[in-house]
């Protein structure tokens, strides 16, 4: 039963007052520009000579310098974590549940600042950010409540014996997690070890280390031990696979690119001398998302759904529409609403500070892997709308839509992660489900149709772990739309579910002869 959640609400930012907070929450921000952020080992704050600058996408200005773990302080980290797990294992469901508790209501209190961050690092606008910490509000909430249900253990059949099966807690967790969304896939990987009794090294995105700094020390003030949770950004080529093979490493949650995903997978693999168990990985990858429309769908707001999901945040969720699959007779009707709702869009571009609707990507090399695809859709299609982009002052890519896409070009089968749309024409709905099926991923898809038939079809045929129907691709709320995906997307692991807890734990079966 999940009586007693409610998902988090936003801030209401046509409030003057709200509005008024967050600009001042910017103001504080900026005044730390040039700070450094020192790694947290075993609860011990270090500096270190290399450091990693987190640049703003909107201006190309340093706000500020995480320290950068070297192998031998990942090694430290590692080691202090399997000891903070020895007592942190036993510590009470509702010890865990106390401070996770303090520490949802640390984060509103200190919404404003965090969303500053997230908009200042990744490039999100205001609301986005908000949404973003709402997430991690159900993350808390909902793992909080999952473990007290979890906590009775298993329903077994009564015998003569003396039975229970419970779950408990595994080891050192290792967390790598990604830029696009900072605050809530860090720190939903946080909680869930913490909340599970486990302890964990985390290593941000070196594109937003400062707001995953910040959490961590919310963490602290919360009242989770400081050695429970140890923050180590790095250069992935330097301590990646290191803290992913390290012998003590229990487990590892990931969420990134696909190739990332697969290394971390294969190297979780093999076994190092002293390792005593097989690691578990979790694994959030890419998307090549379609959403199809069918010849009896609402085309205008089909059009405003692909659009929605294909370049708000400039096309950086990993649950963001990249191919619309449009039924022939309804093509053209289709490309002309679309192009109209990417140039409202457009007509709102700017910094996420200004609360833009639309904003940078993350970085050069982004911006720089995206304009390639811009410019080989070029070739492959036609490009209606966009296919513009500057680099002068920030990482700005105007929404694209390119028609004519065949299913067989390259930007209809690689993942882009940014706000370019291929439109590919079907002449069927099969045709349709097999375009939307293709390609080795399977994170999110949609469907815009008011025929039955079609709907049952796709809610069988269409493989994707997030299947939504009339609507975007975009937006799963915690326990409304358990998120994670299939085939080269992930693990299918649905974040904010008792199931996603599970994989932190293990069932230990007790029996007493009476
Ligand atoms: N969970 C995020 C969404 O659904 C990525 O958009």
């Amino acid at each position: 039963m999940l009586t007693g959640f409610k998902n988090a609400v936003e801030v209401d930012f046509t409030l003057e007052e709200n509005k008024k907070k967050i600009e001042e929450a910017f103001k504080q921000a900026h005044a730390e520009a040039g700070a450094v952020y020192p790694l947290i080992i075993g609860g011990k704050k270090v500096e270190t000579e290399k450091k990693i600058a987190s640049v703003s996408p909107a201006t190309k200005e340093v706000l500020g310098y995480a320290c950068s773990c070297s192998k031998e302080q990942a090694d430290e980290a590692i080691k202090a974590s399997y000891e903070a797990f020895k007592k942190w294992s036993l510590t009470s469901v509702e010890e865990r549940v106390r401070v996770l508790r303090r520490l949802a209501a640390l984060l509103i209190e200190n919404r404003f600042i965090m969303d500053a961050w997230n908009v200042l690092e990744s490039g999100k606008n205001w609301g986005e950010a908000d949404g973003e910490l709402c997430e991690q509000l159900d993350f808390i909430n909902s793992y909080v409540m999952h473990i007290q249900n979890l906590e009775k253990g298993k329903e077994l059949v009564p015998t003569d014996e003396l039975t229970k099966c419970v779950y408990i807690p595994i080891g050192v967790g290792v967390a790598v997690s990604p830029w696009n969304f900072p605050l809530s896939l860090f720190g939903g990987m946080i909680v869930s070890a913490v909340v599970t009794g486990n302890t964990i090294c985390c290593k941000p995105s070196s594109d937003a280390p400062i707001v995953a700094y910040k959490f961590v020390e919310l963490c602290q003030k919360a009242g989770i031990p400081a050695d429970v949770v140890s923050y180590i950004p790095g250069s992935g080529s330097e301590i990646g696979d290191f803290i992913v093979e390290h012998p003590l490493t229990r487990f590892v949650n990931f969420t990134g690119s696909k190739a990332v995903g697969c290394r971390i997978n294969e190297h979780a693999a093999k076994i190092a001398d002293g390792q005593r168990w097989i690691k578990r990985v979790v694994a959030e990858m890419g998307g090549k998302n379609a959403i199809i429309v069918d010849s009896t769908a609402d085309i205008k707001k089909a059009a405003n759904g692909v659009a929605s999901s294909a370049f708000t945040f400039q096309g950086q969720k990993c649950s963001a529409c990249s191919r619309a699959i449009v039924l022939a007779d309804v093509y053209d009707e289709f490309v002309d609403e679309v192009v109209k709702c990417a140039a409202e869009l457009k007509a709102n571009q700017g910094s996420g500070e200004s609360n833009a609707t639309m904003g940078p990507v993350i970085n050069q090399g982004a911006y720089n892997s995206i304009t390639n695809y811009i410019e080989i859709g070029r070739k492959e299609g036609n490009v209606v709308f966009g296919g513009t982009y500057s680099d002068a002052e920030g990482y700005y890519i105007d929404p694209t839509v390119i028609r004519d896409i065949k299913r067989d070009a390259r930007i209809a089968n690689e993942e882009i992660f940014g706000p370019v749309l291929a439109v590919i024409k079907v002449d069927s709905f099969d045709e349709a489900l097999d375009v939307a099926n293709q390609t080795e991923y399977g994170l999110t898809g949609s469907v815009y149709s008011e025929t039955r038939e079609n709907i049952q079809r796709a809610k069988v045929e269409f493989q994707v772990g997030n299947l939504y129907f009339n609507r975007k691709s975009t937006a799963a709320v915690v326990l409304q739309h358990p998120f994670g995906g299939f085939n080269m997307s992930g693990t299918d692991a649905k974040t904010g579910t008792a199931d996603y807890l599970t994989n932190f734990m293990n069932l230990k079966s007790i029996t007493e002869d009476l």
